[in-house]
């Protein structure tokens, strides 16, 4: 009798109707399938901030500096940023996800005034709103490292993405990429969708972002396999 092997993420994606939004909730409620999840920050981004903390660092000493993880999972990367003094806000579609998060942010120690993990969709504006203990409209500084790759571009996502994230940077502000999954296939299937330089500069661009940035970082991951890369884009 032959043993039939469990069903890879991508199984699961290719198995869906095209709704992927209602997979990862599922996931995050099942709670028992997270293959992303490393259970900390990749140390690409830990040595990033450590070596340049002029991308954190607040023009005067009145404003403190805003952060935005979308698609942040546990946080590990939010809790980061708030670490640094930077006012961090993770954003997750799924609320077992923003519950998970903020279950493990009590363990880190932080000034809770210095985090917040918000339910929503990252293609709406739903979950933004000034006013006291709001969420800004536009942030410093925007990261994103596994989830561009976690959207199907088939489906026009990275376009949009790349749309709202011009929108989400304010003037002068950065977002923040560790490019991954580089070395993989481009016929290959997701998530992690494939992703090149090339592929980032294009949509980038087109939306006015300008690389100051681009760097092999010394220390990462071993799902990049060597290959991923920090890049640095500035919003005019
Ligand atoms: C591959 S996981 C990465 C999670 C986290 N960044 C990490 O490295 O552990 C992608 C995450 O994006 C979230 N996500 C997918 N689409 C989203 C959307 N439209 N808005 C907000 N979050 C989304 C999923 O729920 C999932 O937790």
């Amino acid at each position: 009798m032959s043993e039939q092997s469990a069903p890879t993420l991508q199984d699961r994606f290719a198995a869906t109707n095209g709704d992927h939004q209602s997979l990862w909730k599922s996931l995050w409620d099942a709670g028992n399938y997270l293959p992303w999840d490393r259970g900390h920050s990749s140390p690409s981004l830990v040595d990033l901030l450590n070596d340049n903390p002029s991308l954190i660092t607040p023009s005067s000493s009145e404003k403190k500096l805003t952060a935005l993880v979308p698609g942040c999972g546990r946080g590990y990367d939010v809790l980061l940023f708030a670490s640094h003094g930077v006012k961090s806000f993770g954003l997750e579609l799924s609320p077992s996800a923003v519950k998970a998060a903020a279950e493990n942010a009590k363990t880190s120690g932080l000034n809770p005034d210095l985090y917040s993990f918000i339910t929503g969709d990252f293609f709406t504006t739903s979950w933004q709103g000034e006013g006291e203990g709001g969420v800004p409209e536009k942030f410093d500084v925007v990261y994103d490292y596994t989830f561009l790759c976690a959207l199907d571009p088939s489906q026009g996502l990275r376009e949009l993405w790349a749309k709202r994230m011009a929108e989400l940077v304010s003037g002068g502000g950065v977002l923040i990429c560790l490019e991954f999954p580089l070395y993989k296939d481009l016929e290959l299937p997701g998530p992690p969708w494939p992703l090149r330089e090339e592929i980032y500069k294009g949509l980038l661009e087109n939306v006015g972002f300008v690389r100051e940035m681009y760097v092999k970082p010394r220390r990462y991951l071993e799902s990049g396999e060597g290959s991923d890369m920090v890049s640095v884009w500035r919003r005019s």
